[in-house]
């Protein structure tokens, strides 16, 4: 009978499908904006190139695959290795919804 001991795996690979999903799985806004501060000492919060990309207004899924790709060293900068690595899957999901929800197209809106 190993029918049982199956299910755990099961419902985990079930939980990451769901993340898929929006919002299910979406960043925690505030600890996103708590967690930037660091950031924005280098990255211009008002989404400015000044010789660092700007970060602002991205979809989440593309922040979170950049930041992923600096932790598992597929993109070459040792600035941005050495901080993503610091960050937790849930706190780069943070990260991605507190940046995306900024931007020149947040900035409009709230004209
Ligand atoms: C010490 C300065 C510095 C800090 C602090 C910093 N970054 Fe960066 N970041 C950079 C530089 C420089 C690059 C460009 C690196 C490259 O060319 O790959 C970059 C690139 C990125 C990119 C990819 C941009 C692109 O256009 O592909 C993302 C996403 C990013 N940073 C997110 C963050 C986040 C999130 C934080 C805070 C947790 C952060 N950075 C903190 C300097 C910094």
């Amino acid at each position: 009978m190993t029918g049982g001991r199956e299910l755990a795996p099961v419902a985990l690979g079930a939980a990451i499908m769901l993340c898929g999903v929006a919002p299910l799985c979406a960043g925690d806004r505030e600890l996103g904006e708590y967690l930037s501060s660091e950031c924005v000492t280098c990255h211009q919060i008002s989404g400015r190139y000044d010789g660092i990309p700007p970060i602002v207004g991205w979809p989440e899924t593309d922040f979170v695959q950049a930041l992923g790709e600096y932790r598992d060293k597929s993109r070459d900068n040792a600035v941005m290795r050495s901080i993503a690595v610091k960050f937790t899957d849930e706190e780069i999901a943070a990260l991605a919804s507190y940046f995306g929800s900024i931007g020149p197209h947040a900035e409009k809106s709230q004209r």
